[in-house]
């Protein structure tokens, strides 16, 4: 049985977002406790019925957390959670997906833009108070997007916002989703990931916008990297784990490809010793992508919104995972 609201209680545990303070300000009268640790977490776990969090969660929580019935991940992706133990303790859990879908589709428009505008190479300039030449060779000269080719491998609410970005740009976007009848949206054309292959050669961007399943666990791997045009992106703002990641380092330290912007990396934070940090052509930035001032009111108004349907006894959740 789901607790009732005057016996429930929420643990939020984030390391920096101000998830319970903006909960208190709907005056819900709901209990609720913060932790930012990962100490405090285990510590705490078991005086909770409803927990919300992201990477803060180890599946070592499931026999801690002796009350626990309903988890509300903080983020799109629950690839960190074991299925398969919260089905067997009945523990429910469901998705943040879409809280970041305009921050995290802005962020690979912004991450396109950046490496066809060079931005990156004019910030590492700046601080060098460098003041680039113009340049002949055609290869290197900044470029626009007009005419570019876009695959998007993801085609779910941060891949299909990308495409609309992208259509603004008049490019022409190749969309890539498990069941293609869910839509193309503002893509010129939708496939399976059956036939990326048959596309890679076609790229001039290639995004990655999905989560990480079995499926597209190193969806670009050496074999993708080599059928991309020597001129092309890869743009990640998926998962690490959806590149293999030493074929990437490869192809960019042979010039296969053209360069990278990642926004995830297999591990994170990306260790110092990765060569990934000293390449020219790659642009990092640090699982910033899904960031934004919205972000704890988007996410509790899909905690309150599974809330009540728990309260209701419903049995679909919104965003359900298990
Ligand atoms: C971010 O990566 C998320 O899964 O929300």
């Amino acid at each position: 049985m789901f607790p009732p609201k005057n016996a429930l209680t929420i643990c939020f545990a984030h390391v920096a977002y101000q998830m319970k303070a903006t909960f208190d300000a709907l005056d819900t009268g709901i209990h609720s406790f913060e932790v930012r640790d990962r100490e405090t977490f285990d510590r705490r776990a078991p005086e909770a019925d409803v927990i919300v969090v992201s990477g803060m969660w180890h599946n070592g929580l499931i026999p801690l957390g002796t009350k626990l019935s309903f988890i509300q991940s903080i983020g799109s992706g629950t690839d960190q959670f074991d299925k398969v133990q919260l089905a067997a303790r009945q523990i429910r859990l469901a998705s943040a997906a879409g809280v970041n879908a305009r921050a995290v589709s802005e962020h690979a428009m912004s991450l396109i833009l950046a490496l066809a505008r060079r931005l990156p190479e004019g910030r590492d300039n700046q601080a060098r108070r460098v003041w680039r030449g113009m340049i002949s060779d055609l290869a290197q000269r900044e470029d626009e997007l007009t005419g570019k080719t876009l695959l998007i491998i993801g085609l779910g609410r941060i891949g299909g916002r990308l495409a609309q970005l992208a259509k603004a740009f008049d490019m022409n976007v190749i969309g890539f989703r498990r069941d293609p009848a869910g839509g193309q949206g503002a893509a010129d054309s939708v496939h399976t990931l059956a036939d990326l292959h048959q596309f890679l050669p076609q790229a001039d961007f290639v995004a990655l916008t999905c989560p990480l399943t079995p499926e597209t666990r190193e969806v670009i791997n050496a074999r993708a990297l080599a059928a991309m045009p020597r001129s092309s992106y890869l743009v990640n703002v998926g998962r690490g784990g959806c590149v293999a990641e030493q074929a990437l380092i490869e192809a960019l330290a042979q010039e296969r490809i053209a360069g990278a912007a990642l926004d995830c990396t297999v591990d994170e934070p990306l260790p110092t010793e990765s060569p990934l940090w000293g390449m020219p052509h790659v642009f990092i930035t640090p699982h910033t992508g899904g960031e934004t001032r919205k972000y704890e009111g988007n996410v509790i108004e899909i905690l309150l919104e599974n809330l009540n349907r728990l309260w209701r006894g419903e049995t679909t959740l919104f965003n359900q995972v298990v």
